[in-house]
């Protein structure tokens, strides 16, 4: 078995920049054609959909709000007027807010579930109804459709000063889980990644500081930052048929962030 999406369609939500951008490009270069989701900047996702036509790929941009009932109807309905169908959903759109606790607005604690928790439930959800109503072709794939959520080391690991996003991603990994239960039966498999520390915007503060950085890879038992392609690579094989077996996992993509580093040195 080939590791190929021919023929297949995926949506990336939040894929004008870092993760959902290099999960989006390597599932065109692995045959998919691409709808990439953004929120409010059209550039990146419009120069990224033109990056792959012109390396031979299929690729639209789509503007919405993933934590809207309404704009995530209508993302779904732009991106099966494009390409008539959909394979792959990577709930991916995802943001942080960070405060202490006591600093913590209720509007910075909403805007984070909103996006991270409430915005994949809504995407899986659309994404679930369009897999049943298109039924499954043996020739394209194995199962009848595909959701990756994008969750992070945060749904396992507490994170002091940032409760909201936490409690997000802890959300995205019952919400996950429980809906691979669901829907397994039918053939729709449901999974998670959970990247640790990759080099993009949301955490350049700490990756572009030196000492920060330094501070950061004691974190990392495999004694490098993460580069956004690592969960491009995955989210491939997780999508394709090479992973049909794989059904209501996280994979970690972490360097090892899990395995309580303080521990390294005999504790
Ligand atoms: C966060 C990053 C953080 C990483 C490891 C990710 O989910 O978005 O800001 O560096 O987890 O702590």
């Amino acid at each position: 078995m080939q590791l190929s999406l021919n023929g297949q369609v995926a949506l990336v939500t939040g894929g004008s920049s870092g993760i959902g951008a290099a999960v989006a490009e390597a599932l065109a270069k692995a045959g998919a054609a691409v709808a990439i989701n953004y929120h409010s900047s059209a550039e990146p996702a419009e120069e990224l959909a033109k990056r792959i036509q012109d390396a031979g790929g299929r690729a639209i941009a789509v503007g919405g709000d993933v934590g809207d009932e309404a704009a995530v109807q209508a993302l779904f309905d732009r991106t099966l007027e494009a390409f008539g169908r959909l394979d792959i959903l990577v709930a991916n759109s995802g943001l942080q807010k960070d405060a202490p606790v006591a600093d913590l607005s209720l509007e910075d604690w909403n805007t984070v579930i909103n996006t991270n928790l409430t915005g994949q439930f809504l995407c899986a959800r659309a994404a679930i109804r369009q897999f049943r109503q298109q039924g499954r072709d043996e020739n394209i794939s194995r199962a009848l459709g595909k959701i990756i959520h994008m969750s992070s080391v945060h749904e396992v690991i507490p994170w002091a000063g940032h409760v909201n996003y936490a409690a997000s991603k802890g959300g995205v990994n019952l919400l996950m889980r429980s809906l691979a239960q669901e829907v397994a039966a039918e053939g729709i498999r449901v999974n998670g990644i959970a990247p640790g520390a990759i080099a993009t915007a949301i955490n350049e503060e700490v990756t572009g500081d030196e000492a920060k950085a330094r501070e950061l890879l004691k974190l990392i038992p495999y004694k490098r930052v993460g580069h956004v392609d690592d969960v491009g690579n995955v989210a491939v094989f997780l999508a394709s048929d090479l992973a049909d077996y794989i059904v209501g996992t996280t994979l970690f993509v972490d360097g090892g962030m899990c395995l309580y580093p303080g521990f390294e040195d005999n504790g």
